[in-house]
């Protein structure tokens, strides 16, 4: 698998194939793929000729006092792990290639990065839109594929594809998870295995809301008795418990279709995110 580390060389890589007639899916992704990540590739392969994946960890995107230097980095494990899945090209700028000096634009999409994890990581957002605008750019692919584990970083992505006309079709993937319900995430590799056992009652509330939810009980009673659940298995802070629009991210209270149900939770010092349909 080569790999090329600015934003010309994918350029004309990705074009080169086109202009043979092959469909092209772009997988960007922060590195330290597991499973899930493995999943998006054979994602793009359902709808392309050639998967490209970058592994880039976007400073932006990190909030002062969050993990960037600890972000597990290992290009040359990743690496492997793309060739098994079928992966053609990596990208893998530097942070001085994506960012040089001078740098002074942000892409922010208005709205829906103040809800829901946005509350909670003021700036993330911006900073998710700005790379994944760049990476988009550069990458000129047909399609680019991302986890429904980061619904909200998904739906915000659709809206600045749309309304920036990147030209590149935003595809879902679902979520992945452990044999036990865990959604896969590279941040789970923090967890102790006290706190990574602990840390399933957030998928078990996740499907005992959406359960209760489809009999019709309240809304408003059904949220916060999850989160109850989640405080009682030792999550140290909820950031929330909520149905939303699945488009809109607004807050719902009464299912509707293609509603979510949404959570954040922290367990140690490690913040998770879960999501389910209704
Ligand atoms: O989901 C991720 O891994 C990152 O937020 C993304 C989309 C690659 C942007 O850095």
């Amino acid at each position: 698998m080569a790999i090329v580390r600015t934003p010309a060389a994918l350029t004309a890589a990705v074009a080169a194939w086109q202009r043979d007639g092959l469909r092209v899916a772009f997988v960007p992704t922060m590195g330290a793929l597991h499973a899930g990540h493995l999943a998006l590739v054979t994602e793009g392969l359902r709808h392309a000729d050639r998967v490209v994946a970058s592994i880039f960890v976007n400073p932006k995107q990190f909030g002062p006092a969050e993990d960037l230097d600890r972000y597990p980095r290992d290009e040359a494990g990743d690496a492997a792990k793309l060739v098994g899945a079928g992966c053609t090209l990596l990208y893998a700028p530097s942070v001085e290639t994506m960012y040089p000096p001078g740098f002074a634009s942000f892409v922010r999409v208005a709205g829906l990065p103040d809800l829901l994890c946005g509350r909670v990581r003021p700036g993330h957002f911006d900073g998710v839109a700005t790379v994944v605008s760049k990476l988009l750019a550069a990458a000129r692919a047909d399609v680019a594929v991302f986890g429904e584990k980061d619904w909200q970083q998904l739906a915000i992505i659709r809206r600045m594809a749309a309304d920036l006309d990147l030209g590149t079709q935003i595809i879902g993937a679902g979520i992945v998870r452990d044999s036990d319900g865990l959604a896969l995430s590279s941040r789970n590799l923090y967890l102790t295995p006290d706190e990574r056992q602990r840390a399933l009652a957030l998928p078990r509330a996740l499907a005992t809301a959406q359960a209760t939810l489809r009999t019709g009980e309240p809304v408003a009673a059904t949220l916060a008795a999850a989160s109850t659940a989640l405080a009682a298995a030792g999550f140290a802070r909820v950031d929330y418990v909520e149905l939303v629009d699945g488009e809109t991210l607004g807050a719902l209270d009464a299912p509707v279709p293609g509603a979510r149900i949404m959570a954040a939770a922290v367990m140690g010092t490690t913040r998770l995110i879960d999501n389910l349909a209704i």
